[in-house]
């Protein structure tokens, strides 16, 4: 290596070592999915078959019959690549009708497909602050990194609200005049505490101080609403919001982020927002599968129901076995470990010793000393997985010598 290299390699080294030291150098689990087996998974290193416990995969829809015939039909038709971005030959027949599907879902005039949930928060809240120079913004102090990207790059006048707390942002909302124009931004349900929003108290104070609304249905659309619209479409409120966001990556089992809103404020996001325009569209293999996806849970509850019966299996077997967990009433299911290094071990016996993967889920996705194992229970874990991961639950916990804090829980 020489000099100029080695100066350079530095900053990575010492960078890594910090992470290293603090506990929270992230380990990925180098598994295969198994077509039909799912939640299991071959753990490649160690040479196992392994069950997936924190899979965002929700529904299972990723290896669906429906999806994967969906693909199949796409590339025959189709091909593969998308071709370019929307402006340059990228546009297709099969993105067009994925973005009607989707207005339709969340009953809007119009949606707009972008690569990842991640690139759709990022790039529509930042270009909304260069449409709108002396907007303010209202995040809840929850949301997602994606958001906050959005934020720091739109530029504007922000706020941030304690989690779910309607006086604190009431408290922000009134400093400023009736006309001056302002977005609250939050999540229906939030992704590392399963909490749910009160989205109607929220639109309520939106329209008293004449906000408009952007809620991040990421962790909802597919599993809640009758059709899979999310916690808007399940407690009425889709027309509340003036922009609903969503992904296709975790309950739809494939990849792509939208929003969904007026006709007007699609195309002004379609024409400002660089995130947008200046990347390769989604493939049509994608859309289709997306499009097949999405129909197939508005027209079917099974999947729903099935997933939020065994939700709640597991939260009454942990109940029992006194496990704490927070309850948010949602699918998901944190288990407060509240320090790095011991979550990591936690994660690492239950792959080594259970064979089973949770994710240790640390800073800074979580605030320091708030580690948690995130359990994500689908309607394919069976009745003996759920035993098996309680068993194994209690034997880390007793060989690690964790007590939980049961106010903290
Ligand atoms: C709340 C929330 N919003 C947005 C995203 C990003 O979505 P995607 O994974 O499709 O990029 C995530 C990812 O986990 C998320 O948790």
């Amino acid at each position: 290596m020489n000099e100029s290299v080695k100066f350079y390699e530095n900053y990575f080294t010492k960078a890594l070592n910090n992470i290293r030291q603090e506990g929270r150098y992230r380990v990925f689990g180098d598994f295969a999915r198994i077509a039909g087996d799912f939640p299991n998974a071959w753990d490649v290193q160690n040479n196992k078959k392994i069950t997936l416990w924190c899979s965002n995969d929700y529904l299972g829809m990723g290896e669906h019959e429906v999806t994967k015939n969906a693909v199949i039909n796409a590339i025959n038709k189709y091909g593969v690549g998308a071709g370019g971005t929307r402006n340059i030959s990228g546009n297709s027949e099969a993105i067009i009708l994925l973005e009607k599907e989707l207005a339709d879902l969340h009953q809007k005039d119009a949606a707009l497909m972008f690569t990842s949930g991640y690139v759709s928060n990022s790039a529509t809240i930042s270009t909304l602050g260069k449409l709108i120079p002396d907007l303010v913004i209202f995040s809840d102090e929850a949301n997602h990194a994606s958001i906050i990207e959005g934020i720091r790059f739109s530029g504007c006048a922000k706020h941030i609200f304690k989690h779910n707390d309607l006086n604190h942002l009431e408290e922000l909302l009134k400093i400023y005049p009736k006309d001056k124009p302002k977005i609250i931004i939050f999540e229906s349900v939030y992704s590392m505490s399963g909490n749910i929003s009160p989205i109607h108290l929220i639109c309520d104070v939106a329209d008293k101080y004449n906000a408009m609304t952007y809620i991040d249905e990421v962790h909802a659309v597919g599993m809640y609403g009758k059709r899979g619209g999310g916690i808007t479409e399940l407690v009425g409120a889709s027309d509340r919001l003036t922009i609903i966001e969503g992904t296709l990556g975790k309950a739809f089992g494939v990849v792509g982020g939208y929003i969904a809103g007026s006709a007007n404020l699609i195309d002004a996001i379609r024409s400002f927002a660089s995130g947008f325009i200046f990347t390769t569209a989604l493939p049509p293999l994608i859309c289709e599968a997306a499009r097949s996806t999405i129909q197939y849970l508005k027209e079917n509850n099974y999947e729903r129901q099935a997933l939020h019966a065994r939700v709640s299996d597991v939260k009454q077997a942990m109940r029992k076995a006194e496990i704490m967990f927070r309850s948010g009433y949602s699918h998901i299911i944190p288990i407060m470990i509240n320090d790095p290094e011991i979550c990591k071990k936690a994660r690492d016996m239950m792959l080594a010793k259970h064979n089973i993967f949770v994710q240790a889920i640390n800073y800074p996705t979580v605030p320091k000393g708030a580690e948690r194992l995130r359990i994500t229970p689908t309607q394919h874990h069976t009745e003996e997985m759920v035993v098996h991961l309680i068993n194994s639950l209690q034997d880390v916990f007793m060989e690690l010598n964790i007590k939980q804090d049961k106010k903290a829980a």
